[in-house]
């Protein structure tokens, strides 16, 4: 069975915190945030803001945009790292959504989660079990930065970004790639920190907290600059297609200079790399589905369009695929 992705949405939080706004919380410039990063500006959730609103407003986008009706859809995927609950959040979804025949399941893969959520929905669809899928890549990071961290809370934003991704006749998903190394996890974490606590003698039991993200943020970029343009190469060739013929870069939009290395070494020119980063900083697993989204509604991306995404971020994790926009 053939797929497609037929409708896409996006939303962000109102709320806009600059480079200056920043400075005044740590030590730093906006010089230095956008030289090194790219990143200008980032939308900010405030208490009100759940991941489940940003996701369902991105949703309800996608589906109209595919014209369907929720009740068309099989099965939601939601990645995202931060869920309102961690027994899952998808479910919180399809009853907003009113989507009353879907399965709805959350999926972690920090930045990747996108590109794995893609994935993992397009086996559904290959096997014939479901023709709907409703992906949905959602972060509140803002909610676990270390906010007197300056090496790590000038990079992330939120927002959620939604695709329908649909069986079809003509194939348009033509190849992907997904990897973990576990053996630097220790590089990016959003941990469980156990505390141990005495419930009778003889018997103790951890109840903690997640720490804030830590990160060390040179590592994360040499893991980028090399693993990334490797796996999108294996993608390229599993789709039996040359690198010529990508019309669109569309990376995880983590930091600018990634995206510029990553290009570079893959020899694609700088006007095929898709960036709004500037505006947004790093919205983890939305950044890739809100990227595709913008690019969409301003009639840069068009239908046909053979897109490289590629997502990589904390596991480590990372992965490519190769799609065609449209049926
Ligand atoms: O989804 C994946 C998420 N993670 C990433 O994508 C992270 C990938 N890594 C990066 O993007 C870059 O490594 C960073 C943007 C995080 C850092 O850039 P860098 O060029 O690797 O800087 P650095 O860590 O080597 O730090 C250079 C200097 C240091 O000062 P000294 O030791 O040279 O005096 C830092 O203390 O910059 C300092 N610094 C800052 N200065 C002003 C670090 N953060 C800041 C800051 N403002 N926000």
């Amino acid at each position: 069975m053939g797929i497609a992705l037929t409708g896409s949405g996006s939303c962000t939080p109102q709320v806009s915190l600059d480079n200056h706004g920043l400075s005044q919380i740590v030590e730093t410039s906006d010089e230095w945030i956008s030289s090194r990063t790219g990143i200008r500006q980032r939308r900010l959730a405030d208490a009100e803001t759940s991941v489940c609103a940003i996701a369902v407003a991105a949703s309800k986008q996608a589906l109209e945009m595919a014209q369907i009706a929720p009740t068309d859809i099989d099965l939601i995927i939601l990645a995202t790292s931060s869920a309102d609950d961690l027994f899952g959040t998808a479910s919180q979804i399809q009853v907003q959504l009113g989507a009353t025949k879907a399965v709805a399941f959350d999926l972690t893969a920090a930045c990747s989660g996108f590109v794995f959520g893609l994935v993992t929905a397009a086996q559904f669809i290959r096997t014939g079990a479901y023709q709907n899928v409703l992906l949905i890549g959602a972060d509140i990071l803002s909610r676990w930065v270390n906010w007197s961290d300056r090496g790590t809370c000038v990079l992330f934003g939120d927002g959620a970004g939604a695709v329908v991704m649909q069986a079809n006749d003509r194939d348009r998903l033509l190849g992907f790639e997904i990897r973990s190394d576990g053996t630097q996890n220790a590089c990016l974490n959003l941990a469980y920190r156990p505390q141990p606590k005495e419930l009778v003698p003889g018997v103790t039991i951890a109840q903690g907290a997640y720490q804030p993200i830590t990160m060390n943020g040179q590592e994360v970029y040499r893991f980028a600059v090399k693993k990334v343009p490797e796996v999108i190469e294996k993608a390229i060739f599993r789709s039996n297609i040359s690198v010529e013929e990508i019309d669109w870069l569309l990376l995880h939009q983590a930091n600018q200079r990634i995206l510029d290395a990553v290009a570079q070494r893959l020899k694609i020119p700088p006007e095929k790399v898709i960036s709004n980063l500037a505006n947004y900083g790093n919205t983890s697993a939305a950044s890739i589905p809100l990227a595709l989204d913008e690019a969409l509604r301003q009639g840069k991306i068009k239908p046909g369009d053979t897109i490289a995404a590629a997502g990589f971020g904390a596991g480590l994790t990372w992965g490519a695929t190769i799609f065609q926009w449209g049926r």
